[in-house]
């Protein structure tokens, strides 16, 4: 299994990170079978398992039910599980309480907290307890509302000027990696020749040491995607089609044949 010193080497021998966000333990185990550099159970899990609006309704104990899923179907491969909003904030000795369960819970080898120089005490916390922390900086769901919505980050020169002082901090504190959502590529680039751990993009160009999506939106499950998710699949159709086909041979008789039934 990876650990986080694999992800600093992979920067230093400027190979690519790849990460995909997922929740369950089929998905994890293919992406295990595929080989992907690290899993993400990302907090994402409100919109795409519970088609909630934003991340902010979803609790620490549905994150610990999807990180021991996702483990089991991906026993040696690197994962890192979001704290979900409110499990961090509140204070350092909190956030430990809760990040210590996700790491005696569900097994994983990270967690992930958004946020810049506000966090600092708090990842120095839980660094300091011996949990690798992964940084979040841009788009940061969790402050969809204080944001104004899911819009790209880093547009005017005071915004960028503040995550670039951010993701220096974050190294400072000592996180082994920062996702970087929804930033200008040439913001991302900067960032990325600026700190030595690796960054992690998703909406942030090709600049970044790795690359990060959601399981769900790069196999095309629905109908309409945002700009930075390339569909490598269209899932959707795909599995349609054979719910169709499913139903018309039942209708017809076709389905069970013989060679699925017990006789
Ligand atoms: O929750 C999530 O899946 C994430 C990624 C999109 C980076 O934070």
């Amino acid at each position: 299994m990876k650990t986080i010193n694999d992800f600093l080497e992979a920067k230093k021998e400027n190979r690519k990170i790849t990460m995909i966000s997922t929740y369950e333990y089929w998905s994890a185990k293919i992406c295990e079978e595929a080989g992907v550099d690290c899993i993400l159970v990302g907090d994402s899990l409100g919109m795409v398992i519970q088609g909630l609006e934003t991340t902010l309704p979803v609790t620490l104990d549905q994150m610990i039910y999807h990180a021991k899923a996702v483990r089991k179907g991906a026993p040696e491969t690197f994962i890192i599980v979001d704290m979900p909003f409110m499990s961090y904030q509140i204070s350092p000795e909190d956030a430990l309480k809760n990040a210590g369960r996700i790491m005696k819970e569900t097994g994983a080898n990270a967690v992930k907290i958004e946020g810049g120089e506000e966090v600092i005490p708090i990842i120095q916390k839980l660094i300091s307890s011996g949990i690798p922390v992964m940084g979040h900086l841009g788009l940061t769901p969790q402050s969809v509302h204080a944001l104004g919505g899911y819009k790209v980050q880093g547009k005017t020169q005071q915004q960028q000027k503040k995550i670039i002082n951010d993701s220096k901090a974050l190294e400072q504190a000592g996180v082994f990696s920062i996702v970087l959502e929804a930033v200008p590529s040439n913001l991302a680039k900067e960032i990325t020749e600026f700190v030595e751990i690796p960054t992690i993009g998703i909406g942030a160009g090709r600049y970044t040491d790795g690359q990060v999506l959601v399981f769900h939106d790069m196999m095309g499950f629905f109908d309409r995607s945002p700009k930075f998710v390339k569909r490598y699949v269209e899932g959707k159709d795909l599995f349609t089609q054979a719910l169709k086909q499913f139903s018309q041979e039942v209708q017809e008789g076709k389905f069970p044949e013989k060679k699925h039934t017990y006789d």
